[in-house]
């Protein structure tokens, strides 16, 4: 395989061609939609687990520059429970997004790791809406319904009045096939689920989305689980409730058994464009068929389609170019959010509120973040949870954790905040750190490793420490005495595709910064559902901790985007 390193930086506005992904990092689960009544634009939603705000939105008018206008979930009264989904791959999972009559919808399902896979209470389906997706906190308190599965999508049939077949995927675990039921968007009522497809015989059929074109339902689902054998399937009947008859070239889209650097290709959406096009979206991992290191997760592509009359849909496969026809370049799309790949430059001044595209890990606590306190002007103060970045899993309290991230969103970026922070007790630390899930992450943290507070003016240091669940991604902690550790400036990089590394300087010391090492992505935060977020937290372990570290200067620039392939 080779692999051309394409130095397409942040997609200049001037390309001809979008690239893919078009949502790069921590984006998967695609569902997009073209609404003509706005303006000709492509709204697009996916998946964030356990990240808060959750389900972010993004919108085009060219399919190649994508702005985060909102997220579906950006008020803690709207999902409270948010707090109990202590799994690493808890949280929201696979948003649909529609439009109708005026409307837009988003079904998604609150999973519940820890509990029995075929109890009701483990799938919290949801319905969020609303007529503006511009506006601050746009969407709706959730309606909730009764769904023992995930993925939900829904369909509006015409037959008389309007009637939403709802289809979702029926737990793999249990029993693996697609689902619909009718459901009342207002109350959450359901029918019973019935069984409509049992895919083609690949694991875990899911994402299933209905389409009604020239008299034929088309039930588009995913199969083969989202690792290296993840495919998309077709089934078509001309009835909404089946039976469904499957495409004999069945897969009609996966990247499984070639080469390319874009593998796991599926969990798609199509959408039409203005101009009759077809356009599909999928998931994507930027890793080769090694399938080693990919810490950004599953990402969003597009996909050049052709759907004749009649005819079942052909996608393109899935590359960095993306062929097919070229919409006129509307780079000035609206939304209160940044262009996706927009470098950060932050500087926390007064009367400034935290940028959009920034993430907590489960619901915050609002008081534990503030900009520009007395006294420490152009800084973000963090105040230290209890918990720090792993807490859930030892089963503690759900309380918050204070973390705050964004996502990488390049495949060589360098992200660095300044920290002013003195630790005041052997508990207590704040750093920055590479977060995946709270069972992955890298940190590099300031503190004191003296036995008693009184120790701490003299042995505060500075902590490289990875948390994994595979015992071979452990690395032996890397600590480095910190001579003054009043003002230190935290570095993360990453310079090519298996590492990242972390580098520091002191404000005032005259200290030349210093790379301290380099941690193999493979097995420390290549894992699970998720997409690295890099950021800043303070904890004390455990611990009431009282210290403030105040975050100054955050930069986030992206130096590289590895896209292109040839096989
Ligand atoms: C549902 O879950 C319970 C508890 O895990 C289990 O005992 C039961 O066999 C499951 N039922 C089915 C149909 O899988
Ligand atoms: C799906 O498979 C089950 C057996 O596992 C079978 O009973 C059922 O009829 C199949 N459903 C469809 C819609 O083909
Ligand atoms: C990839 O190849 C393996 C081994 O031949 C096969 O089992 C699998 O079904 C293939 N996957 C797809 C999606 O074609
Ligand atoms: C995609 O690639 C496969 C081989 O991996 C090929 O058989 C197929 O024709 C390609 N599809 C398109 C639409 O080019
Ligand atoms: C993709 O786009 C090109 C150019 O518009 C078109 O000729 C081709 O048939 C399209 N479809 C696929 C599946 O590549
Ligand atoms: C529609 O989009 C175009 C191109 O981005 C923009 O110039 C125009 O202001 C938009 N109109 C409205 C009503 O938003
Ligand atoms: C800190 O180090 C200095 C110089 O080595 C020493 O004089 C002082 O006693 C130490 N203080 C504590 C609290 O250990
Ligand atoms: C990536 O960077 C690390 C740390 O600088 C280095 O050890 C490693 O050899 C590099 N890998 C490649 C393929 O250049
Ligand atoms: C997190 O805090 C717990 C105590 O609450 C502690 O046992 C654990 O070692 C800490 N983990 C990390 C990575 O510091």
């Amino acid at each position: 395989m080779l692999i051309l390193l394409a130095t397409a930086l942040i997609a200049s506005a001037k390309a001809a061609r979008p690239h893919n992904p078009i949502l790069p990092g921590f984006h998967p689960d695609p569902s997009c939609i073209f609404v003509p009544q706005w303006n000709d634009t492509f709204f697009c939603a996916s998946s964030s687990f356990n990240a808060f705000p959750g389900i972010p939105i993004h919108a085009s008018q060219d399919l190649q520059n994508w702005r985060l206008i909102g997220n579906a979930l950006s008020r803690p009264e709207q999902l409270p429970t948010l707090t109990d989904a202590v799994g690493g791959t808890s949280g929201l999972w696979a948003p649909a997004i529609r439009y109708h009559h005026g409307e837009f919808f988003i079904l998604t399902t609150l999973v519940f790791d820890k509990r029995p896979i075929n109890d009701t209470t483990r799938w919290d389906n949801l319905i969020f809406r609303t007529r503006n997706p511009y506006v601050a906190d746009a969407w709706s308190d959730p309606v909730h319904f009764s769904f023992v599965g995930y993925d939900t999508s829904p369909f509006w049939h015409k037959d008389g009045t309007w009637t939403v077949y709802v289809q979702g995927a029926h737990p793999w675990q249990v029993s693996p096939h697609i689902d619909q039921i009718q459901l009342n968007l207002e109350t959450g009522e359901v029918t019973e689920q019935v069984p409509i497809w049992n895919g083609t015989g690949g694991l875990a059929p899911e994402g299933p989305h209905v389409h009604l074109k020239d008299g034929y339902y088309y039930l588009i689902i995913a199969e083969g689980g989202t690792g290296l054998n993840h495919m998309e399937t077709a089934a078509r009947s001309k009835k909404i409730t089946g039976p469904f008859a499957p495409a004999p070239q069945n897969p009609l889209l996966t990247n499984a058994n070639t080469s390319s650097y874009f593998q796991t290709v599926g969990h798609a959406d199509v959408f039409p464009d203005s101009h009759g096009n077809w356009w599909g979206v999928a998931l994507s991992t930027r890793s080769g068929p090694e399938y080693i290191a990919y810490p950004m997760g599953r990402e969003t592509v597009l996909i050049n389609m052709t759907w004749e009359t009649g005819e079942w849909p052909v996608f393109q496969n899935v590359s960095g170019i993306i062929d097919g026809p070229t919409l006129p370049l509307r780079p000035d799309i609206k939304g209160a959010g940044r262009l996706i790949t927009a470098s950060d430059n932050i500087v926390f001044e007064p009367k400034s509120t935290l940028p959009l595209h920034f993430a907590h890990w489960r619901i915050p606590d609002a008081a534990a973040y503030t900009i520009s306190p007395p006294g420490h002007v152009n800084t973000l103060r963090l105040r230290p949870s209890l918990l720090n970045l792993t807490g859930f899993d030892a089963n503690s309290a759900p309380t918050p954790q204070t973390f705050i991230g964004r996502r990488q969103v390049h495949s060589e970026f360098v992200y660095s905040v300044n920290m002013e922070y003195a630790p005041q007790t052997p508990d207590e630390e704040a750093g920055v750190s590479v977060f995946l899930t709270q069972n992955h992450h890298i940190d590099f943290e300031i503190l004191c490793l003296g036995a008693s507070s009184a120790a701490c003016a003299n042995s505060t240091v500075l902590r490289i420490r990875t948390t994994s669940t595979t015992a071979s991604a452990i690395r032996p902690d890397t600590i480095i005495p910190l001579a003054h550790p009043h003002k230190t400036r935290l570095e993360i990089r990453a310079d090519n595709l298996t590492h990242y590394t972390f580098s520091y300087a002191q404000d005032g010391v005259g200290a030349a910064r210093m790379t301290v090492a380099g941690y193999g992505l493979s097995a420390d935060v290549s894992w699970g559902f998720t997409g690295t977020i890099l950021g800043v937290y303070a904890t004390g372990n455990g611990q009431a901790a009282l210290t403030p570290a105040y975050v100054s200067r955050w930069k986030y620039q992206g130096q590289r985007q590895v896209t292109v392939d040839e096989n």
